[in-house]
C-alpha cells in the first residue's frame, strides 16, 4: 500500500464510481485527477480500472499492464485478501491501481454467466476496504456488465459530462441506470455525489447554454454540480501523454485548478 490510510481500522473505504455512457468525455481524466488529489491531500487511495482500451486509466497512470489486475481481481469467485492483494500495484503520484488490459474484454461473457453478476465487483472489493480511505473506480464508455459492477460498488457515483447533447444524453442514462441498480439490485441506492462539467470551453455559443442544462438535469436528481466547470486545456493531455498527474505536471493549469475545486465540492458534501 503506498500510503497509511487516515480513517481508523474500522472504517471502510468509500467507494466512488465514475460514469457517463458517452465515450471521450473525460471520465477517467476525472477520476484520475479525483485520485492524485485525494492521494495529495493524504488519503489512501485504490483506483481500479474496468475499462479495457488501450487509452485508459491504467495507462495513463503508468501502471504496468502486464500485472495481475482486473481479469484476475474479477475472476475469483472466492476473493480473499491475498488474493486482491495480489492484483494491486502501486503509482508515483495517484495511490494504488488495480489495472486493465485489453484482456478483460474476453473475460465478459464468463461474467455474464455468474450468480450475482452485478456484484462480482462489491464482493471482490470487500477484503481490501479497509485499507483505505477511498476507492476510485473508473468505467468504460457504455451501460454495460462492467459498468453496472462500478455501480452496483459505488457508495458514490459521479457523472463527468461535456457541454455537448450526446453527453448529456449519456449522464442521464447514468442518472436512471443508478436508480435502477438501487431499486433491483442493491436495495438502497448509491449517492449521487454529484455532475462535473468536462472539457469546457464557455467561448463555443453552445456550451454555457448546456451548461445550464446539465444544472438542471442534476438538481431534479438532486445531484450537485461539483465546482464550476473543468475548463479545457492542451495541459490535460500533455499530462496524461507524460505519465504525471496534472496537479503535478501543470499545477497552475485552469483545469488542474478546476479539479482541485471539484475535489473540495466532494469532500465538503460528505463531511
Ligand atoms: N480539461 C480538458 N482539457 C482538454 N482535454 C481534456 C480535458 N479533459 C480530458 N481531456 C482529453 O479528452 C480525451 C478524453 O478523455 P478521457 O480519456 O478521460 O475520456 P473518457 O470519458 O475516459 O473516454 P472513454 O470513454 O474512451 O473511456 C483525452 O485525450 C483527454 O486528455
Ligand atoms: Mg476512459
Amino acid at each position: 500500500m503506498t500510503r497509511q490510510k487516515q480513517g481508523d481500522e474500522a472504517t471502510r473505504a468509500r467507494v466512488i464510481t465514475f460514469a457517463n455512457q458517452k465515450g471521450g468525455v473525460a471520465k477517467s481524466t476525472t477520476a484520475e485527477a479525483f485520485a492524485a488529489s485525494l492521494t495529495a491531500r493524504g488519503y489512501a487511495v485504490l483506483m481500479v480500472d474496468m475499462d479495457a482500451q488501450p487509452g485508459n486509466l491504467s495507462a495513463h497512470v503508468g501502471a504496468d499492464k502486464g500485472l495481475p489486475g482486473t481479469l484476475e481481481l474479477l475472476e475469483h469467485r472466492r476473493p480473499t485478501r491475498d488474493k486482491v492483494l495480489h492484483c494491486i500495484q502501486p503509482t508515483r503520484s495517484f495511490g494504488d491501481v488495480i489495472c486493465a488490459n485489453e484482456k478483460l474484454d474476453d473475460e465478459d461473457k464468463a461474467l455474464s454467466s455468474r450468480v450475482g453478476r452485478e456484484l462480482i465487483l462489491s464482493r471482490a472489493l470487500e477484503p481490501v476496504l479497509g485499507d483505505y480511505d477511498f476507492v476510485v473506480v473508473d468505467t468504460p464508455p457504455a451501460l454495460q456488465l462492467r459498468t453496472l459492477n462500478g455501480i452496483a460498488a459505488a457508495d458514490d457515483v459521479i457523472v463527468p459530462c461535456m457541454a455537448d447533447p450526446s453527453s448529456v444524453a449519456g449522464m442521464e442514462a447514468v442518472l436512471e441506470c443508478t436508480a435502477e441498480v438501487g431499486e433491483f439490485v442493491r436495495g438502497t441506492q448509491p449517492r449521487i455525489a454529484g455532475v462535473i462539467v468536462t472539457r469546457y470551453d464557455a467561448r463555443n455559443s453552445l456550451e454555457p447554454e448546456l451548461f445550464d442544462r446539465i444544472a438542471e438535469i442534476a438538481e431534479e436528481y438532486d445531484a450537485p454540480l461539483l465546482g464550476q466547470g473543468v475548463r479545457n486545456t492542451v495541459n490535460a493531455r500533455k499530462a496524461q501523454y507524460s505519465g504525471e498527474a496534472l496537479r503535478g505536471f501543470a499545477p497552475k493549469s485552469t483545469a488542474a485548478l478546476d479539479y482541485e475545486e471539484a475535489v473540495s465540492a466532494y469532500l465538503d458534501g460528505i463531511e
